[in-house]
C-alpha cells in the first residue's frame, strides 16, 4: 500500500518536471525581485501604461488601484490617463479583437494576470519568463511584423520597446543532426554546426558546417551584440521594474501575503511552546 502510494507520488512528479522542461526551449533568466519596492513598481506602472496598453488590456487593474503602490490621484491623473479616462476605470484599450487579430493574426491576451498564467506552464517563475521575452526580441526581416523572439519563435507581437533598447545584433549557433540522403542502418549520425547572423535590421547570413565526430547532443546557442551596452543595461534595468508591475499586478496582494504568513508562522511556534509547556504541567502529578 504504502509502496504504491509512494510509486504515484513519483510518477506525479516526474510528469510535472516533464512539462517544464517541454515548453521552455530557451532558458530564462532570473527577473531581479522588485515587487516590493516602490519606485521600481511605479516606474514600471508608468511604462506599463506608455507602451503596452495601446494593444493589451488589463482589465482586472483599475488605474485607482495604482494608489496602492504609493501614486495620488493627481499623479495618476496627470501623468498616466490619457484622453477621457477617469482614475476608477479599468484599463482597457479601444482596439477591437477583430483589428488586432487582423494586425497581428492573433489578438493580443489581456496582461492582468500573465505573471500568474505563465508561472503555470513556463517554469516556476512567470516573471522570469516575462523578463527574459521582453529582452530577447530580434530584427527578422522574414517575420511580417519584421520582429522576431528567442523565447516565443515567431511570435505576433512586434517589439514594443524597440527604441529604449536600441540596435542588436544577433548570432544563434544551432548543433543539429543531418539526415544523410543513403545513410546505412547504423550507420553513425552526422551533425552540422549552423551558425546565423541576423544583423541590426533583421538580414540574416547563415552558415553550415558538417562537424566530424561530435558525440554531445543538439544545442542551440544564441548572444546579442549592442551597439550601445550601457543603453542595453538601463533597458535590463527597466524591464526588470516592468515585470515587477507585471507580477505585481498579477497578485497586488501578495506582499501582504507574504507577512500574514510569517505572522502566522510565529503565532503557531508561540502557540507550540505554550501546549508544549502546559501539557508538561498538566501530566507532572499524574506520573
Ligand atoms: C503593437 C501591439 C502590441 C504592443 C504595443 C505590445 N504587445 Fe504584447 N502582444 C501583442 C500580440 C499580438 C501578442 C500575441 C502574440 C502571439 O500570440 O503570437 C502579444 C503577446 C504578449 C505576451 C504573451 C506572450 C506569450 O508567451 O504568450 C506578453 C507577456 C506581452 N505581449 C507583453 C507585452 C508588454 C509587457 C508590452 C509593453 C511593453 C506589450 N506586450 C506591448 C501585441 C502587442
Amino acid at each position: 500500500m504504502i509502496k504504491k502510494l509512494i510509486g504515484a507520488v513519483a510518477l506525479m512528479l516526474t510528469c510535472t518536471t516533464a512539462a517544464f522542461a517541454a515548453e521552455g526551449g530557451f532558458p530564462l533568466d532570473k527577473a531581479p525581485y522588485r515587487v516590493n519596492d516602490m519606485a521600481s513598481l511605479q516606474n514600471g506602472a508608468k511604462l506599463f501604461v506608455n507602451y503596452c496598453l495601446n494593444c493589451h488590456s488589463a482589465s482586472s487593474m483599475r488605474y485607482n488601484k495604482l494608489k496602492d503602490i504609493g501614486l495620488t490621484d493627481q499623479q495618476i491623473k496627470e501623468s498616466l490617463l490619457f484622453t477621457g479616462e477617469k482614475v476608477g476605470d479599468m484599463m482597457t484599450i479601444a482596439m477591437s479583437p477583430k483589428d488586432a487579430k487582423k494586425w497581428f493574426g492573433t489578438t493580443p491576451p489581456d496582461l492582468s494576470v500573465i505573471a500568474r498564467a505563465k508561472s503555470v506552464n513556463a517554469g516556476p517563475s512567470g516573471a522570469d519568463y516575462i523578463y527574459t521575452y521582453l529582452r530577447t526580441f530580434y530584427r527578422d526581416t522574414s517575420r511580417a511584423t519584421g520582429w522576431n523572439n528567442l523565447v516565443f519563435p515567431a511570435v505576433g507581437m512586434p517589439h514594443a520597446l524597440w527604441e529604449m533598447q536600441g540596435p542588436r545584433e544577433l548570432t544563434t549557433i544551432a548543433m543539429h543532426e543531418v539526415e544523410a540522403k543513403d545513410a546505412k542502418e547504423g550507420a553513425p549520425k552526422t551533425w552540422e554546426r549552423v551558425t546565423t547572423v541576423y544583423d541590426a535590421q533583421g538580414f540574416s547570413t547563415v552558415k553550415a558546417e558538417p562537424v566530424a565526430d561530435y558525440r554531445g547532443h543538439a544545442t542551440f546557442d544564441a548572444k546579442f551584440k549592442a551597439a550601445n551596452p550601457a543603453q542595453v543595461a538601463t533597458y535590463d534595468n527597466d524591464v526588470a521594474d516592468l515585470t515587477a508591475f507585471m507580477s505585481w499586478m498579477a497578485e497586488p496582494v501578495q506582499t501582504l501575503r507574504v507577512r500574514i504568513g510569517v505572522g502566522v508562522m510565529l503565532f503557531l511556534l508561540l502557540f507550540f511552546l505554550v501546549t508544549w509547556r502546559l501539557n508538561a504541567s498538566y501530566w507532572k502529578h499524574v506520573r
